[in-house]
């Protein structure tokens, strides 16, 4: 089982602390979101599992972590400043905007929902681009149209890795194949956000771009999309939920040759083929991207492409003493729909022996923000609370290990349940005789006795497993 819809995420989140709408005490701004105790947890598993994953446990990629504001040249080269548009149509009778291509996901205030063809109350404009990147200003002395001031905060982390191409390769002293793997915010004003943290102004990308001979773009494209889709099962995503779609080619970005967008199911309860949307994107950027920023490159009539960059990102190959502009394979995902889509895939119901309902998170012990709490059965009792101090105290520099007696042991059990702790161990009268405790399966609800001493090793092997 997983979640029936993206609502019961959003109300289990705000229930126990994963999402919170931003500055809701102010009506909140509808597409952003902040991420409570356990969401920061969850987000950072994430992206500690795909660093690891990629950057420590592979030997071909290097780390990075450029700025967010970047000189404007970037943005002009890159090409986002021509292309980086969506479709944008206004509705003449409630005055809202949308995005002609996602009419579909919208919420029009005069109806429920948009079905192109099928709503002849709206009256919507002509499509018109619109230029998705935040503006901003540099420098106290600017006014607010200068055009010498102006900057964008970045719509991906991307363009950062290509303008550091040439640095990572010179101090790293690598060879080509390899990557280059980064983690950050990126913003986009999107006409239409929504659907909770799908589609959000601001949001955070682990991008890959990972520079190889042209000849082997194909062959690292087809390796790199099947790891991903290993990885995303390893924190939980199941493949039943994921569908590979090819990107038709009237529809690629500016900058690729080939795209293929890994869909998961955030929408069962649509019909079938309405159920998919983007988790993450893989594209052949080939060699657009270096070739663009760098100072030599010529246009048919023999003038610079680029006349204000002062590096040229190509890159000698000692083998066979040639210098090229390596292809790029650029695997790229969002921290907040991976989120979403790991709380989606855990989301199970439960009934116990009264026949009441309970929610488990049945997230993979790596993604739990919170591995063991430790639950004193009597908390009026000193020696039971002292005890379950120190189990927590002890066990907390090896799993995240919280302390609760905040309630009776059947609310804490099920409160553990359903923001995915994978154990709870209960001290009870009985430990201080015996030095042994109870350890609680969420998944099974089986309970095992187990030595004081011997609870880390035995946690850690289960955790592990
Ligand atoms: N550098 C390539 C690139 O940015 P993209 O398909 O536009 O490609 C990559 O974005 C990923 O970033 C998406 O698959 C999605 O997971 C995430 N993403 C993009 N826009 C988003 C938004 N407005 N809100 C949340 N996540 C977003």
């Amino acid at each position: 089982m997983s979640a029936p819809n993206i609502e019961t995420i959003v109300s289990l989140s705000k229930r126990r602390g994963f999402v919170f709408p931003a500055s809701g005490i102010y009506g909140g701004l509808g597409s952003a979101w902040d991420y409570g105790p356990l969401g920061v947890e969850l987000a950072n598993n994430i992206k500690k599992s795909w660093w690891n994953w990629l950057v420590y446990e592979r030997d071909d990629i290097e780390g990075l972590d450029s700025s967010i504001i970047q000189n404007r040249l970037v943005w002009k080269y890159s090409g986002h400043e021509q292309t980086f548009h969506d479709p944008l149509v206004d509705c003449r009778k409630c005055k809202k905007r949308f995005r002609l291509d996602k009419l579909e996901d919208v919420q029009c205030p005069l109806h429920n929902e948009f079905h192109p063809g099928e709503s002849p109350e709206c009256s919507l404009t002509e499509a018109r681009e619109f230029n998705l990147m935040f503006r901003t200003t540099l420098g106290a002395v600017s006014s607010d149209d200068d055009p010498a001031a102006l900057a964008y905060l970045r719509p991906e982390t991307a363009q950062g890795i290509f303008t550091n191409f040439g640095n990572v390769l010179n101090t790293s002293r690598r060879k080509i194949p390899f990557g280059i793997a980064q983690i950050g915010k990126a913003f986009r004003n999107e006409i239409t956000p929504g659907n909770f943290i799908f589609r959000t102004l601001e949001f955070e990308q682990m991008e890959l771009e990972y520079f190889c001979k042209p000849d082997e773009a194909s062959q690292v494209f087809e390796s790199l999309l099947e790891a991903y889709t290993e990885w995303m099962q390893k924190i939980g995503i199941s493949k039943e939920n994921l569908l590979l779609y090819e990107v038709e080619p009237e529809k690629l970005a500016h900058y690729s040759k080939r795209t293929v967008d890994v869909m998961y199911r955030f929408f069962p309860e649509r019909s079938a083929e309405s159920q998919w949307d983007e988790l993450m994107g893989i594209a052949n950027r080939t060699d657009f991207d270096l070739k663009s920023h760098s100072k030599k490159p010529e246009d048919t009539e023999g003038k610079r492409i680029n006349p204000d960059s002062t590096e040229d990102l190509s890159y000698f190959d000692p083998q066979t003493n040639e210098r090229f502009y390596p292809y790029v394979i650029e695997p790229s995902i969002g921290v907040n729909r991976t989120l979403l889509a790991v709380m989606m895939d855990a989301y199970t119901e439960k009934t116990n022996e009264k026949g009441e309902m309970r929610v488990i998170l049945r997230l993979a012990p790596e993604m739990a923000p919170i591995k063991v709490a430790v639950l004193p059965l009597a908390k009026n009792k000193p020696e039971i609370v002292e005890l379950a101090k120190r189990i927590k105290r002890e066990l907390q520099p090896s799993m995240r290990t919280v302390y609760d007696d905040t309630g009776g042991i059947g609310k804490l059990y099920a409160r553990q349940d359903e923001i995915g702790t994978p154990f709870c161990v209960t001290v009870d009268h009985q430990s201080l005789e015996d030095s042994a405790v109870t350890v609680r399966d969420r998944d099974t609800w089986e309970q095992e006795r187990v030595g004081v001493d011997a609870l880390q090793t035995y946690l850690s092997e289960r955790l592990n497993k």
